[in-house]
């Protein structure tokens, strides 16, 4: 079978990163047309550079990568230094990336590549705030329909909030573009912070990672030794969830997780709880399901998947 089609529209962020090298190492199941970075955990002029590096750490200089939108749709942009660190990646020392960045906008480029590709063929990855896809949505509503399925790492519903008390990053720093992907009528799959907080590193994990005898496996070891500081200071757990990585993870075996098909709904309002998934777990309303809201992972076979994929590169 020819492998699947996908644009991972990003802002890494270390499990960003992880989830690129997933996906690079995935030829045989996996087409990355492109990446397009948009700003979320740093600024947009770190999270392109940063993609950038990614690509080049896998050795896949030919994956393009687009810069796109650099402001939520309507809010200030809210950033996640506390968690990722100043450069977003931080963790290892990194020497800046020599690839070019694409000339074309992201937004165009996702705009292009769903039209000129055959409709149905074309799965999106969002893994950072949905700015780039609520614009390219609302600029070109004729590529919707085109949209094979969508795989989200956002939301949160029994796990409720890590930004703020009732919402989780990717959806509250942009939670209009959010709610334009929900309610778009495009198959959904969420990977909620329900199950990404099961899929924890350890240090047997991490150092798993750091014995592949590769660059990528020690990165890897790197990056996530210094992402889990933040949650186990936080949560007291024993490593960090790989958030991003869930939903690579899910195209590449998507036994390894389950969830509901159920309705979910941004908050947009309220000051108070703005941006929080509100899902209908108990299908206590007769709103229509237009998600599937993920809740469980194997996260043993995850990390076997991961680590015996990093290997490749
Ligand atoms: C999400 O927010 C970011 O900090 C991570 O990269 C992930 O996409 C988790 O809430
Ligand atoms: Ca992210």
């Amino acid at each position: 079978m020819a492998p699947r089609k996908i644009i991972i529209d990003t802002d890494p962020g270390q499990d960003d990163a992880v989830a690129i090298l997933l996906a690079l190492a995935s030829p045989e199941e996996l087409d990355v047309l492109g990446i397009t970075a948009v700003a979320g955990n740093v600024p947009l002029a770190l999270t392109e550079k940063n993609a950038r590096i990614v690509c080049e750490l896998a050795k896949k200089t030919d994956t393009p990568v687009f810069a796109g939108c650099s402001e939520p749709m309507a809010r200030k942009l809210v950033t996640a230094e506390h968690v990722h660190g100043k450069s977003g990646l931080d963790g290892p020392q990194l020497a800046d990336p020599t690839m070019a960045l694409q000339d074309m906008h992201a937004v165009d480029f996702l705009i292009n590549a769903l039209r000129s590709e055959a409709p149905g063929t074309v799965t999106l990855v969002p893994i950072g705030p949905l700015t780039n896809l609520g614009v390219a949505f609302s600029r070109a509503p004729d590529i919707i329909d085109r949209v094979q399925e969508i795989v989200i790492m956002g939301g949160a519903y029994f796990e409720v909030g890590n930004i703020t008390p009732a919402a989780e990053f990717n959806i509250y720093v942009d939670p209009e573009a959010a709610d334009i992907v929900f309610k778009s009528g495009v198959p959904l799959v969420a990977m909620p912070l329900d199950v990404t907080h099961k899929a924890l590193t350890t240090r047997a994990r991490v150092d798993a990672f750091a014995g592949l005898g590769n660059e990528v496996g020690r990165m890897v070891a790197e990056w996530t030794s210094f992402f889990e500081r933040f949650d186990k200071e936080k949560y007291g757990s024993e490593g960090a969830p790989l958030h991003d990585p869930c939903t690579i993870a899910y195209l590449l075996q998507p036994d390894l997780f389950s969830g509901r098909h159920v309705n979910v709904e941004v908050e947009l309002t309220s000051e108070l709880t703005r941006g929080m998934t509100v899902a209908d777990w108990w299908r206590v309303t007769q709103r229509p399901a237009n998600a599937t809201f993920m809740g469980d992972v194997d996260a043993d076979a995850f990390f076997r998947l991961l680590t015996d994929r990093l290997a490749r590169l």
